[in-house]
């Protein structure tokens, strides 16, 4: 049995755990509720403990995951999905040894995010129970450089018969359908789930996300984590990334001295860091906008988004975007 198949999901389909605020424990618990796997994502830890709580508890009987973005992860964190009865989690951008044994001592299994081969096999060895195979084509950071059509396949054999979900490019139950078909135990969707009523993105955002004719692949928002990342353009794009979309060398250059700021800086200073950010100075934080947040920071933020964009024209209720994934 694999480990989407334990949880009793009636539909292999897991809702990304998008970070910085965005997964509400409505979102979810809506998930959950209806028969897929609702995630909460990461903040700073007591956001963090208090959204995981809700949600399992407005989630009742059925199963909630947490996801761990591996650069901003502390040791609170880790306790509070034990507390919580989080009942998977997922690590991004990393598979860090110590954290996966402390919740799989806690009977937690755990899943870590693979862009190709090498990845998953260190994923595995460090003791992970399953796979996230990410595709270039997702929305937000990826540890993947090639679509998913050529990460799958490759993931899947690396792992060697561990189970492999699917991430990256999942619009509709036509796309979960063929990533089964296609060796995945399951499909994760981002941008389908940000574009809900329960989401806590910024309206703006998701306007801009409904409206938004591309996506780009950049380094823009790399400030204190350097990987690339898939975002909308907005006026910070356009400003800074119309000759590279990677975005200048020297942003890039700074970002990348940048990283131990993930580690020093509390997960809960990038909120003021963002409301700082200017159009004409070219550091930006990861953060993205949440409702409520002044709606100029649309304009100075990351607004992450996947390729689905172009197969994605509503905002709906969570359960009802499971049931257009479900196949
Ligand atoms: C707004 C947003 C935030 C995201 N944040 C996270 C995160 O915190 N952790 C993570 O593992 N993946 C994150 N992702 C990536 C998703 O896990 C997943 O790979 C991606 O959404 C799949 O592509 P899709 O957006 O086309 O469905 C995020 C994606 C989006 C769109």
């Amino acid at each position: 049995m694999n480990v989407l198949e334990a949880l009793g999901l009636s539909t292999p389909v897991v809702q990304a755990g998008m970070g910085g605020g965005v997964t509400s424990a409505e979102l979810a618990a809506a998930v959950s509720a209806a028969g897929g796997l609702g995630t909460i994502g990461l903040s700073d830890p007591r956001s963090f403990a208090a959204e995981l709580h809700r949600a399992v508890k407005l989630a009742g009987r059925r199963p909630v995951a947490a996801n761990l973005l591996v650069p901003f992860t502390r040791r609170a964190h880790i306790d509070a999905c034990v507390a919580a009865g989080a009942a998977l989690v997922v690590f991004h951008d990393g598979a860090p040894g110590r954290w996966i044994a402390a919740l799989r001592a806690a009977r937690i299994p755990v899943l870590c995010s693979a862009g190709n081969a090498a990845q998953a096999r260190r994923a595995l060895a460090a003791g992970a129970d399953g796979l996230i195979a990410q595709g270039v084509e997702a929305g937000g950071h990826l540890v993947a450089d090639r679509p998913l059509a050529v990460t799958l396949p490759e993931v899947l054999e690396a792992a060697d018969g561990a189970p492999v979900l699917a991430a990256g490019g999942v619009a509709d139950a036509a796309d979960v359908r063929a990533l089964l078909s296609a060796g995945a135990a399951g499909a994760i969707a981002g941008t389908r789930f940000l574009l809900t009523e329960e989401s806590r993105a910024h309206p703006g955002y998701k306007q801009k996300v409904l409206g938004a004719q591309r996506t780009i692949r950049t380094m823009l928002f790399g400030m204190g984590w350097p990987l690339a990342h898939r975002v909308v353009p907005n006026a910070v794009t356009e400003r800074w990334c119309a000759r590279n979309e990677l975005g200048p060398q020297t942003v890039r250059a700074f970002n990348r001295m940048s990283a131990p700021l993930s580690r020093l800086l509390p997960v809960s200073a990038q909120g003021p860091i963002l409301a700082a950010q200017r159009v004409t100075v070219p550091l930006y934080t990861p953060a993205l906008p949440l409702a409520g947040m002044h709606p100029g920071t649309v304009d100075r933020s990351a607004l992450y988004a996947g390729e689905t964009i172009h197969r994605i024209h509503d905002i709906v209720p969570a359960a009802e975007a499971l049931a257009r994934l479900t196949p």
